[in-house]
């Protein structure tokens, strides 16, 4: 499904082609995790108990997870604002087509958007909730993470997942490269110039509050433990 073991030998220009090998994370396993991530950012969302919701998924790949959020705002009744992005513009058609059969499209937005520009083509200080999944979610790469810090709004929320390096079935199919993996993360997550993704738990903590994006709620995904999504808050 996601090319975990691959990520950090991707560059941005192979997306297209890993989106389409993947179908464009359209599988019934993807779904599967796509569905309990929903659940869960569903329940976050709520508890924010605000009265209109303004989000920004970046990385949405074909949109299911956007899609889930959307159509529980829908049923009941809650005020929102959804803007669905991804660097492919296959991916924003994928999402489109998965949107087709939604009720009201008035509150969702489509569009084509590099996370590494997202500070200054959407404006800094700007956005209120940022939703990124998918393992190595595209906020999560290393040197994003400050440029999405500097598009929330203070007291903005950034949601976001993590390939679990402690999952046991990750753990066990490759023991070398999972400990190796869990080595360079710390490594990794202490050098703030390196452009590697984070891939687990290690570091996230710290990385995140070095750029005032302060740690809310973490959960596992999954039988195997795998992915990790969290809630950060951003403080200034
Ligand atoms: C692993 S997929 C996850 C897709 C979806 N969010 C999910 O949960 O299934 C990662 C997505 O991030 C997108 N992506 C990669 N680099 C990006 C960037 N620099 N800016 C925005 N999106 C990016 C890819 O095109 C891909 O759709």
């Amino acid at each position: 499904m996601y090319p975990e073991n691959r990520l950090i030998r991707i560059k941005m220009q192979d997306w297209g082609k890993i989106s389409e090998q993947n179908s464009h994370w359209n599988s019934n396993k993807a779904r599967k995790i796509q569905e309990k991530e929903a659940r869960i950012i569903i329940k976050w969302l709520r508890d924010l108990k605000l009265l209109n919701y303004n989000i920004l998924e970046v990385g949405c790949g074909n949109g299911y997870v956007g899609l889930k959020i959307s159509d529980y705002f829908l049923k009941e009744k809650i005020e929102f604002k959804y803007y669905l992005t991804d660097l492919i513009p296959n991916c924003i058609e994928k999402t489109k087509e998965n949107f087709a059969n939604l009720k009201a499209h008035e509150p969702v937005r489509f569009g084509v958007l590099d996370v590494y520009k997202m500070d200054k083509t959407l404006g800094p200080k700007t956005q209120e909730i940022i939703i990124s999944t998918g393992f190595a979610s595209a906020a999560t790469y290393k040197n994003a993470v400050p440029i999405v810090s500097n598009s929330l709004k203070k007291g903005g929320v950034l949601i976001c997942d993590f390939v679990n390096n402690f999952s046991p079935i990750l753990f066990l199919s490759n023991i070398p490269r999972s400990i190796s993996r869990i080595i360079n993360n710390k490594k990794y997550a202490k050098d703030v110039n390196s452009k590697y993704y984070h891939f687990g738990k290690i570091g996230i903590k710290e990385y995140f509050q070095k750029y005032d994006l302060k740690l809310i709620d973490m959960k596992y995904i999954g039988v195997l433990k795998n992915p990790i999504v969290a809630i950060f808050k951003k403080n200034r």
